[in-house]
């Protein structure tokens, strides 16, 4: 079997997007839109892959710097088949089919890829020079037309802007989407005109090239016309994003979990969620966050780059950033986990508490409405409603350690650094800003005074005034 290279085009400015942003580094559900094809390539086992970059070059090595794939500057974006031509620097040597795509047709499939290797390469007799893949579609403005010959054969493409009014009304496409033999690409590239509405050197034009030449092209017509789709403004960017939530929704569902509502459910392309956990509407999943099984995420609640461990719910608009959960974990309503926390099994974490690098131990429980940063909390500990940790003293962060057992009562301040010992108690209303030996009690508390018939002598006074 022929060896196998490939080529990624994304040179090129995406005028259309309007963004100071290189195009495909524009993200599709969490990852930049390059990422999908690079991944599909992964997958094909391709010798090589080269990315040709040159509008935002730098930002786009380094966003792929760690991706395996090298890079070829297109210094001037003079067309796609100059693109092709500065790529081939990258292929001196290799011999075999090069695959094309286009770094802004994210929702690609390995399948369709496969497809056409293998329409490419079948039958014994002349291989052809060039396979591609096209599509039909109702509205094919924007994309290059097919235009095939009296035989049904593919015989030139012809983009948007220099179709003739007939050609126009052709709508079969090209996906941007080609397989073609190292050798022929060689010798074909440099043959490519720009005499055309753009100026532009175009890659499509090899297929006239090879029907000069008298060599075959084969077309894969693909009717699933949202998995080729080009991105070149923000509105297609935005229904790619759509398509690739539902296809994510879609195989998690078959994975066996439960998405109540898929067209909401904002779930990152690399997230990981396990089987019977039970996902609620306007749930945004992104980052590498992993759930386990058997949890629920209830509405309007965002989860990033977070570990939750199984049977754990998280109740509605939660926000929970870059933390680690354990097993029958309860968080919210309207709890913020910012980031940094490490949270033991079985704790609750209830409404308006907000909490930042702290670890939390086993069963330990902050209910209501308090401020818990730079802690470390032991297990077994209750956090009354109102509690804060005062960790900033203007200058710098002080951590706050409540040892395994303490009861704090309600509206407690805790002056960092401050350690509170092993199952000492904390008056409610109590200013700690002193470590507190295990076992103690700790209270700061204004004497309290009742003074009898106060109230209702005041009302009377102001009731003369009147
Ligand atoms: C291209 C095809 C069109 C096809 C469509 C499918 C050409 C001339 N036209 O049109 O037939 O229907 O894709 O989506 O190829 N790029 C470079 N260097 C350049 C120019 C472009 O690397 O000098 C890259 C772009 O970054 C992009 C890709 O090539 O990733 C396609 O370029 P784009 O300008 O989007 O082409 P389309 O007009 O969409
Ligand atoms: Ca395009």
């Amino acid at each position: 079997m022929s060896k196998l290279a490939a080529i990624i085009l994304a040179a090129g400015k995406g005028t259309r997007m309007k963004s100071s942003v290189p195009k495909v580094l524009h993200p599709v559900s969490g990852l930049p839109m390059l990422a999908y094809p690079v991944n599909v390539l992964k997958g094909l086992k391709a010798e090589k892959v080269v990315v040709v970059v040159g509008h935002g070059a730098e930002a786009v090595r380094t966003a792929f710097d760690a991706s395996g794939v090298s890079f070829v500057l297109q210094k001037d974006q003079l067309g796609t088949g100059h693109a092709v031509m500065c790529a081939l620097k990258g292929l001196r040597g290799f011999n075999g089919d090069v695959l094309i795509l286009s770094g802004d047709v994210p929702l690609i499939t390995a399948e369709t890829v496969k497809g056409l290797l293998k329409l490419h390469r079948a039958g014994a007799g002349k291989k052809p020079a060039l396979s591609l893949v096209t599509m039909l579609l109702d509205s094919p403005k924007g994309y290059g037309r097919i235009v095939r010959d009296e035989y049904g054969s593919v015989d030139r493409i012809v983009e948007e802007k220099d179709c003739s009014a007939p050609q126009r009304e052709i709508n079969e496409v090209n996906a941007g989407v080609y397989l073609a033999e190292a050798d022929f690409l060689r010798k074909n590239v440099k043959k490519l005109g720009n005499s055309n509405a753009q100026g532009e050197y175009y890659l499509p034009d090899l297929v006239e090239l090879a029907s000069a030449a008298g060599r075959k092209v084969k077309a894969l017509t693909h009717l699933n016309s949202n998995e080729v789709m080009g991105i070149n403004n923000r509105v297609e960017l935005a229904k790619a994003n759509r398509l690739m939530r539902l296809r994510k929704a879609e195989e998690l569902m078959y994975a066996g979990v439960t998405i109540i509502d898929p067209e909401t459910a904002y779930i990152d392309s690399f997230v990981k969620i396990g089987q019977d956990t039970t996902i609620y509407p306007c749930v945004h999943l992104t980052g590498e966050t992993v759930i386990g099984s058997g949890c629920v995420v209830e509405e309007g609640s965002r989860i990033s780059g977070s570990v939750i461990g199984d049977s754990t719910t998280i109740k509605s608009h939660s926000v929970i950033e870059d933390s680690v959960l354990g097993r029958d974990v309860v968080v919210g309503p309207f709890a913020r986990l910012r980031p940094g926390n490490s949270i033991s099994d079985q704790v609750r974490i209830g409404n308006f508490v907000e909490v930042k690098k702290t670890t939390f131990g086993k069963g330990s429980k902050a209910g209501h409405l308090s401020y818990l940063g730079d802690s470390v909390i032991g297990a077994g500990v209750n956090i009354g409603a109102g509690t804060i940790t005062c960790n900033y003293d203007g200058y710098s962060k002080h951590t706050t350690v409540i040892q395994d057992g303490v009861f704090v009562g309600s509206d407690t301040q805790l002056v960092a650094p401050v350690t509170v010992g092993k199952g000492a108690y904390i008056g409610s209303g109590t200013t700690v800003t002193r470590d507190v030996p295990a076992g103690s009690l700790v209270i700061t508390r204004a004497g309290e005074k009742v003074v009898a018939g106060w109230a209702l002598k005041r009302a009377k006074k102001k009731h003369k005034k009147n």
